[in-house]
């Protein structure tokens, strides 16, 4: 998610995103640049005859690689498609050979008897009852549960956050000096029932053709306004997540900005809380018990209205409000009675997702990013280990672990230095009590280990069996030249880029890996920018800002995006893949685009990588910018109105499938 500020007034989410502070952190150990370029020269994972030219590109600034780029010699591809060209328009594109259909749109009916979509007179309760706005995560899960169905399951989907200038007649972007102009208790209402969770139930038919099924039992809103859920873990319990309406400290009415997530191998979701702090407002006194973590985590952020009309959601009325969010949080979709659970041993952080695994010998293990930037990887090791007989009861894993955060050094090792209350600094000298203390403060036990502050850690996914797992970095304009460490070698970092790590004999558990860098997105046609591409990307193939990722059946690697535009990229953002290994590692190729202002979310394969689920977000935010769209886009006046292209509708976030025409594996001969 890239969004505003609270000091950023009429400006798109994403150009506020660039504006807003970074929180404290702790960076103490800097290498110079030589010492960068060292690391960088000694890497030898470095792509194959560039390596020099390579490293230095790193450093920001040499030309890029190769000569061939324009070539398009992509024989021993692993993707059968033809790529689609890179560009802007209000509609959105996929490969030739290939069909991409809405499946459901923002204030669509999900739950049974929900009303229709009526956008000039939302109400809080329909939007309950409907489809949320800004689809991210995409969770697919067969039904019968258990099964293998790649024409029949369960649709788990993310609402990270909204839009108020695209969703609500007349308020144009929103001035947050002038206090949220025009917003009202019905309109945070309908704010708070877009965000949270939907679960439908979708089926393929004989066609090929699938839909949603409104009138499901197993659809499901999970909403901040009125989903209860469980505390679990260290941290349940604890006085400083109790609080006026939940003096237990175990029970939280909801989860917030929900951005990416991951599937367990027990058939159940994990949902990661991200920008949790921007929904809080007030203030509360320096001297107050909670300031060093508030500070930390950049609470309260101010981002939204709700706490003019929701006492939790200001923090000078409770301030251990927010140490109820920033958690990874379990949902079972199979049953839509359950009560969803937040897995607070898997640490506090702005989570962007999860990728898991079940390790040879059990252990059950998750690589989490913290995306923010300047913040940490993270990866959970559970004690237990899996049962493939116990169901969902195997949830209580997630209990009880250990919780790492990554160090890269500069010999191409990563050290996972454990979070343990009582171990190395993570004492009452330095403020712990406890592990729950530990868990609460998640980023401020990290720095004071000498975790590698990263260039904003996005989707991380995991392949099941070969040991390598890739994280996205999306981007850090803010890196300079002084802060530069081997993993995260560029300053001025605007392209963002993906780091390998390998662990050794595939043993996920271990506490030293590998790790190398896949690519530096951005323009390989600009120096001064830095990119580091196989020579067969084609012009289409590069991207910048890599956000979420997905591995299908075949064990490759597809990169989504959030941050192309024409400023930067002259493209929309998009889904690519991209080769990992043989001569093309490093190689992307443009399959799907988004419309003017989207963002690209949510990619999740069908177990027989015939259909391709994506989730575009935020149509029509900004998009002002290009040639041809130069307006404030509002809803009145959108840069799009996809996907209905309907005069009376705003622009609605969408989950679209994508298809190979006549059927078949997708980029598949
Ligand atoms: Fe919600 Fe980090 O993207
Ligand atoms: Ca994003
Ligand atoms: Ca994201």
């Amino acid at each position: 998610m890239d969004t505003h500020d609270s000091k950023a007034t009429q400006l798109t989410r994403a150009q506020a995103y660039e504006l807003s502070e970074d929180v404290p952190t702790n960076r103490s150990t800097r290498p110079t640049i030589g010492d960068v370029i060292n690391a960088r020269l000694g890497r030898r994972d470095m792509m194959r005859g560039a390596l020099a030219v390579s490293a230095m590109a790193a450093i920001g600034g040499a030309a890029t690689m190769g000569t061939s780029r324009h070539a398009y010699a992509q024989a021993g591809s692993s993707f059968d498609f033809e790529e689609l060209t890179a560009g802007v328009d209000a509609d959105h594109h996929v490969a030739s050979g290939y069909t991409a259909n809405v499946l459901i749109r923002w204030g669509d009916p999900v739950v049974p008897g929900a009303p229709d979509f009526a956008p000039a007179a939302q109400t809080a309760d329909a939007q309950e009852m409907q489809f949320g706005y800004n689809n991210d995560y995409l969770g697919y899960l067969p039904l019968p549960a258990g099964g293998n169905s790649a024409d029949h399951g369960l649709l788990v989907v993310n609402h990270e956050y909204t839009n108020e200038e695209l969703m609500f007649p007349g308020l144009g972007r929103q001035d947050r000096d002038a206090e949220f102009a025009g917003m009202t208790a019905e309109l945070v209402g309908v704010e708070m029932a877009a965000h949270g969770l939907s679960v439908v139930e979708v089926t393929r038919d004989d066609s090929g053709n699938w839909t949603y099924n409104p009138a499901s039992t197993y659809n499901r809103r999970i909403s901040p306004r009125s989903t209860e859920i469980t505390l679990s873990g260290p941290v349940a319990g604890n006085p400083r997540v109790q609080t006026s309406a939940d003096p237990s400290g175990t029970t939280v009415i909801g989860t917030i900005n929900n951005c990416a997530g991951g599937l367990t191998p027990w058939g159940t979701v994990l949902t990661a809380e991200e920008n949790f702090h921007g929904y809080f407002k007030g203030e509360f006194p320096e001297d107050s018990p909670e300031f060093r973590n508030h500070e930390r985590y950049g609470v309260p952020g101010g981002w939204y209205a709700w706490g003019d009309y929701e006492e939790r959601f200001d923090v000078g009325r409770e301030i251990n409000e927010p140490n109820r969010f920033g958690w990874m949080v379990e949902v079972n979709p199979y049953d839509p009675n359950s009560t969803p659970i937040k897995r607070t041993a898997m640490g506090r952080a702005k989570h962007e997702g999860a990728g898991l695994v079940v390790n040879g010998d059990g252990h059950v293990v998750a690589y989490m990013g913290d995306d923010q930037r300047f913040d940490y990887i993270y990866k959970f090791v559970s004690n237990g280990t899996f049962d493939p007989s116990a169901g969902t009861d195997n949830g209580a894993l997630l209990d009880d672990g250990t919780l790492y955060v990554a160090r890269f050094n500069e010999d191409g090792t990563v050290d996972w230095l454990p979070l343990v209350f009582g171990q190395g600094p993570l004492t009452e000298a330095n403020g712990f009590t406890s592990q729950a203390d530990v868990l609460i403060e998640t980023r401020i036990a990290a720095d004071l280990l000498g975790a590698t502050p990263m260039d904003r850690p996005e989707d991380i996914d995991v392949h099941p069996t070969n040991g390598r797992i890739y994280a996205m970095l999306t981007n850090n304009t803010r890196r300079e030249a002084n802060d530069l460490n081997a993993a995260n070698p560029r300053p001025e970092n605007a392209g963002g880029h993906i780091i390998e790590i390998v662990e050794r004999d595939s043993d996920y558990t271990a506490t030293q890996s590998d790790w190398s860098i896949l690519v530096l997105a951005g323009d390989p046609g600009a120096p001064e920018v830095g990119a580091m591409w196989n020579d067969a990307t084609t012009e289409n193939g590069w991207f910048i800002a890599p956000d979420n990722c997905a591995i299908d059946g075949q064990g490759r690697l597809w990169v989504t995006t959030d941050g192309n535009d024409y400023e930067r990229s002259g493209r929309t953002d998009g889904v690519w893949s991209m080769e990992t290994d043989g001569d093309l590692r490093g190689t992307g190729k443009l399959f799907y685009r988004v419309p003017v202002g989207a963002e690209m979310c949510g990619p999740m394969f069908t177990p027989d990588d015939t259909s391709l689920f994506v989730a575009v977000q935020h149509p029509a935010d900004g998009g002002d910018e290009w040639p041809g769209f130069g307006r404030t886009s509002v809803y009145e006046d959108p840069s799009t109105r996809w996907p209905d292209f309907d005069d009376t509708m705003p622009p609605r976030p969408s989950v679209v499938v994508i298809t190979r025409d006549g059927g078949g594996p997708i980029a598949s001969s």
